[in-house]
């Protein structure tokens, strides 16, 4: 009968001997099951206790309990060990090791060519301005003097919204993603009396097959100086300024007479330096510009005969093609690691 007493204590030493020996935290659950869980063996021998006679009960429920703790005690003790040891490294640290870099990421090459004309601009005191890619007619083509049958839109088509119920295709309701940025004009000027002295960087859209000169979306600048007695000499030294920030001191540039229905006179520019010769050419169109017509200034509610002002507009892609020597356009629509690492 007493044996149950004399059983506790070497049971008791071959579950300490257990615990120690788990050697990672399931084994030690496993221990804690076999010995003091709610079917371990010293559950078993509590449950035995109204087998004994009354009067060595006590003693005996004393020994189990206190053996019990005993065993938690060093549960708990085994399993901080076995913690800590999971937790450290399982192979050696060599702290003389040069530290991991985490590799940043870049700009996309066309914002960093945007990003140094705007620099460019903000210099000489003009300022960002934005306006909606989903445009509308009268924002895109009317309000810049290029009505519904003018041959200008058809050499900008884009891609046109569906009108909404019984919606009739006015300008001002019908909807298209803007073929230019030429619209945040009309809408800088519709919303500020004018000076105005804005650039605006920005999405367009075109319905062109893609190849390696075009993509059905590309990236502009549009550039717009409102003022008293502005000239055609303010314009060219701007953008000459501009160019040689953005593309160096040894560019040229060259000034063209050409035809925008929202200025006159308009002009074309080209370029010229070493990475245009080494194309083979001598010289490059690169952007359209013109002193803003008349007509564009009634549309908005500037008197013209107070006014004057010029507006140049380029696409920021060409520019990026040849400062970084890329023969596909269509590379930076492509999201391609391996292209956009090497800017
Ligand atoms: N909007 C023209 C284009 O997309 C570029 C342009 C020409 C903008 C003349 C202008 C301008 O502001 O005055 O080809």
């Amino acid at each position: 009968m007493s044996s149950l007493l004399t059983d506790v204590e070497p049971l008791k030493q071959a579950a300490l001997a257990d615990l120690k020996a788990a050697a990672d935290l399931a084994a030690l659950e496993n221990a804690k099951g076999a010995w003091i869980g709610s079917h371990g063996k010293f559950s078993a021998l509590l449950k035995q206790l109204g087998t004994l006679p009354k009067e060595v009960r006590p003693a005996a429920g004393k020994a189990i309990n206190d053996a019990k703790l005993e065993l938690e005690a060093a549960l708990a003790e085994r399993r901080t060990e076995l913690e800590l040891k999971a937790a450290l490294p399982r192979e050696p640290t060599d702290f003389t090791r040069p530290g991991r870099r985490r590799t940043l990421g870049k700009l996309h090459p066309l914002t960093q060519v945007t990003d140094d004309i705007v620099r460019a601009f903000r210099k000489i005191g003009f300022v960002v301005a934005d306006s909606p890619e989903v445009e509308d007619e009268w924002h895109c083509f009317d309000a810049l003097n290029t009505p519904a049958d003018h041959p200008a839109r058809d050499t900008q088509d884009t891609f046109y919204l569906a009108l909404s119920g019984n919606d009739r295709p006015t300008p001002d309701r019908q909807r298209l993603l803007r073929t230019h940025t030429s619209s945040v004009q009309i809408r800088v000027m519709a919303k500020q009396p004018p000076p105005v002295r804005i650039i605006a960087p920005g999405r367009v859209y075109r319905r062109d097959n893609a190849d390696a000169t075009h993509n059905p979306t590309f990236q502009q600048i549009e550039g717009l100086y409102v003022d008293k007695g502005v000239t055609v000499g303010d314009l060219k030294g701007t953008v000459e300024f501009v160019f040689k920030q953005v593309l160096g001191e040894d560019v040229k540039l060259r000034f063209r007479p050409h035809y925008f229905s929202y200025t006159e006179p308009s002009l074309e520019i080209d370029f010229s330096n070493p990475l245009v010769k080494k194309l083979g050419k001598d010289w490059l169109e690169i952007a359209g510009c013109g002193m803003v017509h008349p007509q564009v200034f009634e549309n908005v509610g500037y008197d013209p005969e107070v006014w004057s002002g010029w507006a140049f507009g380029f696409g920021i892609e060409r520019i990026a093609m040849l400062r970084y020597d890329i023969s596909d356009i269509r590379l930076f629509y492509e999201n391609d690691v391996r292209f956009l690492r090497q800017f």
